[in-house]
Formats: structure tokens, C-alpha cells, sequence
């Protein structure tokens, strides 16, 4: 009879403990520039998941590739002298590089330029060609006559049909905010090679997305597939109605050939997704050992989990054509999409000129990759807000939670086991009720990580280290050995921290494998599981205790900046990158540019509030003058920049860079009167010393500048 019970207890067990079989993506980084710290918000939020979900037993497998397709690959590869092939292959070899040293554990990182994508991509194309998803119709389109070409929005520029500045891109003015049609503007000339372009006109092919609009509206607000947020805006897209999709581009391109299209290429963000798929094949097929079945992750009827980690400005392909066009060729859907939002770094977009524009192979060159690991997992959420790293903060947590709290409380406990008690630890846990509460702590942890909530996992888990260390602190085992008949006492407390800080190891660890590899085998245990937990490690051999890490260091962090603003100033200065080549296709780069103004305006509030309240001795410290514009003009190889003469009366003349060209033409500021922040210290630029500052207000919808009222003079005081 009993054994029955146990037998039914076992069997309902097992149904609770199913193991979740779960397919894992992160967005495929492009091919064609490094992976800087920002990339890493969404590989290290993904991998932090997975390793999570592992430790609770589940079976998940993690993929990623390089997106190696598109125009502005093929143009990088032409400028560096090399193949695409050969392009791709050295940035691949980069991205790999750079994510090992992040730990990030992809099980598949692949290549959209592959066999298994191509013939995925071929396969999803017709059977929705079969189905009458797919359109032919002429586009005329501007033409590069001396590359040709055809010419993306974003490699035209000219004068805005409307309000006439010069050199505004193809699809909006960024002065007046009109958008048209690249055909609309006025003096139009390729950024490419300077030529004016030719209207020229071509086939294309289109997935007609209208179809999905009944499946799209049910599919984005079933439970858990997106975050609210992104369905609310989606249904701003609904509102606006679903257009056709352009998949098709016109030879030379660096893609997959469209079966029966001579010359006509697929669109980069049609093999994009389809390279999630693809790299899984290359997995199943590279490691039978492992038993994954294509089928079993792809088929209309898998039961197992598909979930993609991607960033805000990505939703669209991924939550409309991505779903679409696996609808269309039968194919499952995704089970959950995952967006996130954007890294500031210091409460500012990331810098080049400030030296935030972080490479992931610069930071690793100083820093420990944990400590990045840790600081974005105390930070990330299951929201799209964008995110601060503020170096001082990361330096003072880091140092405080896992060196100063976490690492501390072995180091404390494991010198005495060893000298004093031979490694072993006691065999009675003298505090049963205490380690039961962080036993019992674990589902809520656990539940945190899978729902990405993972600054209030980090939050749960620094409140379980502080419970530790008071007890330390209490028992101070310390003052206790020094006291005649007391050593059972030591060993009990002590023994009492190693296993406490077992409880937040396993806790810890999704974050920080490194760390936790070694710690694990100081304390001589064979696994980290979630459910490892529950057994104490009683009568227990430990091994000898090494330091766990080292305390972020200021200098390393300074010398990182420093090392970021150099390595920028000499790539923007090579003539391979002088042309103007933006490294996204356009919908992205227009989602980039709307996310970063975004960035910007909440991020300056951040630290606005951080600073706090200043008093008017500080104010006073900040010259402001009236200046008047005598002369502005481009600044060579800067997109951003205006060149300033400014006249600031008893000042003389100052010269001062400004970032306003995207807002103002030089013509329309020569004869205003501005506002100088006139003692700041020069600053030397790539074109020149900067003189001071031009202050502006900024939002998003762009820049503007200050002027005094009528009467005032340039030079004059601002206070
Ligand atoms: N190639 C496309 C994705 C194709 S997925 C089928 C792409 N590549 S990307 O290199 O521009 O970006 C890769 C991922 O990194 C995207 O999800 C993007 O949102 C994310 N991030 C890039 N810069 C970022 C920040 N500054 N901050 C946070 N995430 C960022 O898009
Ligand atoms: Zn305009």
C-alpha cells in the first residue's frame, strides 16, 4: 500500500516537474560592425534566461547567427576590399569571440548565408507563393547610374520639397518633419558616388500581408505571446492598415536569388527570421547526439516552446511578417516575442566622442564580464524601458552586492572550516529555520527569471545575502574563536554560512557561470540545480577557498572610456568608413533614431535627479553670454555637426562644433543671436578645437535652439 502512495506521489510529481522542451532565439546581429555593450542588454538577458530555465530542469536549446545579408554588407565588403563571404566570415569570427567572452552558451551560432537558410527560405517563399501570398507588380524606384544601383532611401539625399534644407534623406526632412517619396526631393544626389540618380523602374515581389490581418489581430493578443505594450502598438498598425510587404530587391545584392527571378534577390529581413530556423537545422543535423527533431520545433502541430528575444525597434518583423509568413507556408508560430529597450550609458545615448560607445572586446580588454552580467541583470525587466548603465553606480554595485555581500560571506566562513575543523562541515545544521527560508525563497526567484523580471530576482536574492551576513554578523565567529570551548559553536555558524551562501550560488548562477563553476568546486558540490538546493550540505568535505572576484576597479573602468574614444576616433578618421554608411536597413534605422531621441529625453531626467539640487554659487560657475552667428558652415565627415563663428562681443570670436545639422541648415543661422556656455573648458575634436557651447532645447521632435528677445547684445551676461 505504501508503495502505491509513493507510486502516485511520484507520478503527480513528475507531471508538476514536466520538462519544458523550449527552442530560444536572440535577434542575428548584423554582419558588418562589432558588437558594442548595447548588443549585449539582449544576448545577456537571453542567455541569463536560458541557463535559468535549465537549472530548473528544462530542456532548452539556445540559437543565433550573423544577419550576413543586404546592401550595406555587400558596399562594407566592396570598401574593405574583400568578398562578402570574406567579410562576413572575419566579422563572424569577431561576434563568436566577443560573445564567448561574455558567456553567452548559444548551442548554434550560425550564418544567414547558408545552405540549410537558403533552402528554408526558398521553402517558406513558395508554399506562400502556392497560397497567393505573394504579389508581382513594377516599382519605380531611384537609380544610381554610376554604381548601379538602386537606391535605398537612406542612400539619397537632397533638398526638402518643403521647406527646401539641404541635404535631408530620401524619406523625411529631419528640419521640418515632412515626410515623401524620395522622387519628391529636390537636387537629389546617391551618397554612394555622388551621382544624381535616374528614376528607373523594376519588378518587385511582395507578400501580401492584408491576408494575415484576421490572424494577426488573434494571434498578437493571445495570452503570453507579447508584452502589452507592443500589442497596444500594434494595433496602431492595425488602425493604419497592413500594406503589402516589399520582399524583393534588385541585383547587385548580397542575398538569396528568388527561384525563377533571375537577378531578383530576397529581401535581408525575409532570410533573416527564417535564419532562426535555419540554424537550428544546422544544430539537429551537426549533433544528432543531442536527438533534436526539426519537426518537433517547426511543425504546425509542435508542442514544444519557441520564444524570440529581440529589441523594440525590431517588434515589426517579428510580430507581424515573421508570424505571417510562417502562417502562410504552414509553418508553427511563435509561442512568445520578447522585446526589450534601449542602453544609455551614463544617461546619454551611447558616444562615440564621450567614449561610451562601448565595444563588447574593449570592456573585456579591462573588465570582468560579470560584472556586466550582474549589473544588467539588477537593471533589466520584462518591460521595453530603455536602460542606464551608469559607470559610477555600476562600479559601486557591483563592488557592494556581489563583492562587498555575496563573495564576502564564504570568505568569511570557509578560513575556519579550514583550519580549525579540516574542511568539513559540521553534521547538524544548527539554523534549520533560516536556510529553509531561502529554500523556500526559490520560487519566487524562479519565478522572477522566467518572466524576465530580473532586477526584482536580483532584488529577492541581495535580500536573502543581507539575512546571511547578519546572521554572520550576529554570531561574529570571529570573536567566537577566540574563546576557550566555543569551536563547536564556530563550526556550527560557519557551517551554517557556507551553506547559506550554497542557497544564493544557485540562486546567482544563470548570472554568473564563471563564478559559480568556481565556487562550486570550492565547495565540492556536483550540481547547481534549482532543486540541488533543498539538501544541506552537512558533514560535508570542502576544498581549499580561492578569491571568487575582485572589486571593480576605477581606473580599469576610466581606462575602458578612455581606450573607447580611442579606437573611434581612428575608425571614423579611415577612409573605409568616411563614406557615410549607415549599418541598418532603413524601417530599423528609423526605429533607432525615434528610440534614441527617446532615449535621450528620459535618460537626462534620470540624471538630472541624480545630481539633485544645486545652489546658485554652483549656477553662477557657468558663464552664459549672448553670441551672434557670423558664419556656419558642414563640417566635413560629420553627419551631425555645424561648424560656428561666433561673435561674443568683449569675447572676441569664438569657434564652437555644434550638433545641430540635423536640425538647422548653415544659411538659416548666419545673423542669429544664441546662447554660449562660454568658460567651458576647449575641447580638441577630430576638425578642430571647440570653443564653448551652443545650448539648445531638445525633444522628439527635434532641436531648437535659444535666443535672447530683441535688445540684447552679443556679449551680454545671461544670468
Ligand atoms: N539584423 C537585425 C536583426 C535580425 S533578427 C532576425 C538587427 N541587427 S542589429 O545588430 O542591429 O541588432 C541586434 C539586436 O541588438 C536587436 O535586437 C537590437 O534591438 C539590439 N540592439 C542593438 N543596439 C542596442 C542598444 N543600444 N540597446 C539595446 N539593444 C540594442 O537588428
Ligand atoms: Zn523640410
Amino acid at each position: 500500500m505504501a508503495s502505491f502512495l509513493r507510486a502516485i506521489f511520484l507520478a503527480h510529481f513528475a507531471v508538476e516537474q514536466r520538462v519544458r522542451k523550449i527552442l530560444v532565439t536572440s535577434a542575428l546581429p548584423y554582419a558588418n560592425g562589432p558588437i558594442h555593450l548595447g548588443h549585449l542588454v539582449e544576448y545577456l538577458q537571453t542567455d541569463i534566461w536560458v541557463r535559468a530555465m535549465r537549472a530548473q530542469g528544462h530542456q532548452v536549446t539556445y540559437v543565433c547567427a550573423d544577419d550576413a545579408h543586404g546592401t550595406a554588407i555587400m558596399l562594407r565588403a566592396e570598401a574593405n576590399g574583400l568578398t562578402p563571404e570574406q567579410q562576413i566570415a572575419q566579422v563572424q569570427r569577431e561576434h563568436e569571440r566577443d560573445f564567448a567572452g561574455f558567456h553567452i552558451g548559444f548551442d548554434q551560432y550560425h550564418s544567414t548565408h547558408a545552405e540549410e537558410n537558403r533552402l528554408c527560405s526558398t521553402d517558406i517563399y513558395l508554399k506562400n507563393k502556392e497560397k497567393g501570398n505573394i504579389a508581382v507588380r513594377p516599382v519605380k524606384q531611384l537609380f544610381d547610374p554610376e554604381k548601379g544601383l538602386f537606391l535605398a532611401d537612406r542612400f539619397i539625399k537632397g533638398e526638402c520639397p518643403k521647406c527646401g534644407a539641404a541635404d535631408q534623406y530620401g524619406d523625411n526632412c529631419e528640419k521640418c518633419g515632412t515626410t515623401y517619396s524620395a522622387t519628391e526631393l529636390k537636387n537629389p544626389y546617391s551618397t554612394l558616388s555622388g551621382a544624381t540618380p535616374v528614376e528607373k523602374e523594376s519588378e518587385h515581389f511582395f507578400f501580401r500581408l492584408p491576408n494575415f490581418e484576421p490572424f494577426l489581430k488573434h494571434w498578437t493578443r493571445s495570452p503570453g505571446r507579447l508584452q502589452s505594450s507592443i500589442a497596444n502598438k500594434l494595433d496602431e498598425w492595425f488602425e493604419a492598415g497592413l500594406a503589402d510587404w516589399d520582399i524583393s530587391r534588385d541585383a547587385p545584392y548580397f542575398g538569396f536569388e528568388i527561384p525563377d527571378a533571375p537577378g531578383k534577390y530576397f529581401y535581408v529581413w525575409v532570410d533573416a527570421p527564417i535564419g532562426y530556423m535555419g540554424s537550428f537545422q544546422h544544430l539537429c543535423r551537426q549533433r544528432p547526439e543531442l536527438g533534436l527533431r526539426f519537426e518537433d520545433y517547426w511543425a504546425k502541430d509542435a508542442t514544444t516552446e519557441l520564444y524570440h528575444f529581440i529589441g523594440k525597434d525590431i517588434v515589426y518583423f517579428h510580430a507581424l511578417f515573421w508570424p505571417a509568413m510562417l502562417e502562410g507556408a504552414g509553418y508553427r508560430t511563435p509561442t512568445g516575442v520578447f522585446a526589450h529597450g534601449f542602453l544609455t550609458v551614463n544617461g546619454d545615448k551611447m558616444s562615440k566622442s564621450r567614449g561610451t560607445f562601448i565595444k563588447a572586446e574593449t570592456y573585456l580588454h579591462h573588465l570582468n564580464p560579470e560584472y556586466l552580467r550582474y549589473y544588467f541583470a539588477s537593471k533589466l525587466s520584462d518591460t521595453v524601458e530603455d536602460m542606464d548603465l551608469n559607470l559610477d553606480d555600476f562600479i559601486q554595485k557591483v563592488n557592494s552586492d556581489l563583492v562587498g555581500k555575496f563573495v564576502n560571506i564564504a570568505s568569511r566562513c570557509a578560513g575556519f572550516i579550514h583550519k580549525k575543523f579540516e574542511g568539513k562541515l559540521a553534521t547538524t545544521c544548527a539554523e534549520p529555520e533560516l536556510l529553509q527560508r531561502l529554500i523556500d525563497a526559490g520560487d519566487s526567484i524562479a519565478e522572477a527569471y522566467e518572466s524576465r523580471q530580473f532586477s526584482r530576482a536580483m532584488r529577492e536574492i541581495m535580500a536573502l545575502t543581507d539575512l546571511a551576513n547578519q546572521y554572520i554578523d550576529e554570531k561574529k565567529p570571529w570573536a567566537l574563536a577566540k574563546v576557550d570551548g566555543m569551536e563547536a559553536e564556530v563550526h556550527a555558524v560557519c557551517s551554517v554560512g557556507l551553506n547559506l551562501f550554497r542557497q544564493l550560488l544557485v540562486y546567482l548562477a544563470p548570472v554568473l557561470p564563471t563564478l559559480a563553476a568556481q565556487a562550486q568546486h570550492f565547495l565540492n558540490i556536483d550540481s547547481l540545480s534549482w532543486d540541488s538546493r533543498k539538501s544541506l550540505l552537512l558533514n560535508h568535505d570542502i576544498r581549499a577557498f580561492e578569491p571568487l572576484m575582485q572589486r571593480v576597479d576605477k581606473d580599469k573602468v576610466a581606462a575602458m572610456v578612455a581606450a573607447s574614444q580611442e579606437s573611434l576616433e581612428a575608425t571614423a578618421a579611415s577612409p573605409n568608413t568616411a563614406n557615410a554608411m549607415p549599418s541598418t536597413a532603413t524601417a530599423n534605422e528609423k526605429a533607432n533614431a525615434k528610440t534614441d531621441k527617446q532615449a535621450k529625453s528620459g535618460a537626462k531626467a534620470d540624471s538630472a535627479a541624480e545630481t539633485g539640487v544645486i545652489d546658485i554659487a554652483d549656477f553662477a560657475k557657468v558663464e552664459l553670454r549672448v553670441a551672434l552667428i557670423e558664419a556656419a558652415s558642414m563640417v566635413e565627415g560629420s553627419d551631425k555637426l555645424l561648424k560656428l563663428t561666433l561673435n561674443v562681443g568683449p569675447l572676441g570670436e569664438r569657434t564652437v562644433f555644434s550638433g545641430i545639422r540635423t536640425a538647422y541648415s548653415p544659411e538659416a543661422l548666419v545673423g542669429r543671436m544664441v546662447i554660449l556656455v562660454a568658460n567651458l573648458a576647449p575641447r580638441k575634436m577630430r576638425f578642430g578645437i571647440s570653443e564653448g557651447m551652443v545650448i539648445a532645447a531638445g525633444n522628439d521632435d527635434g532641436i531648437f535652439l535659444l535666443s535672447p528677445d530683441n535688445g540684447a547684445k552679443a556679449g551680454d551676461r545671461v544670468s
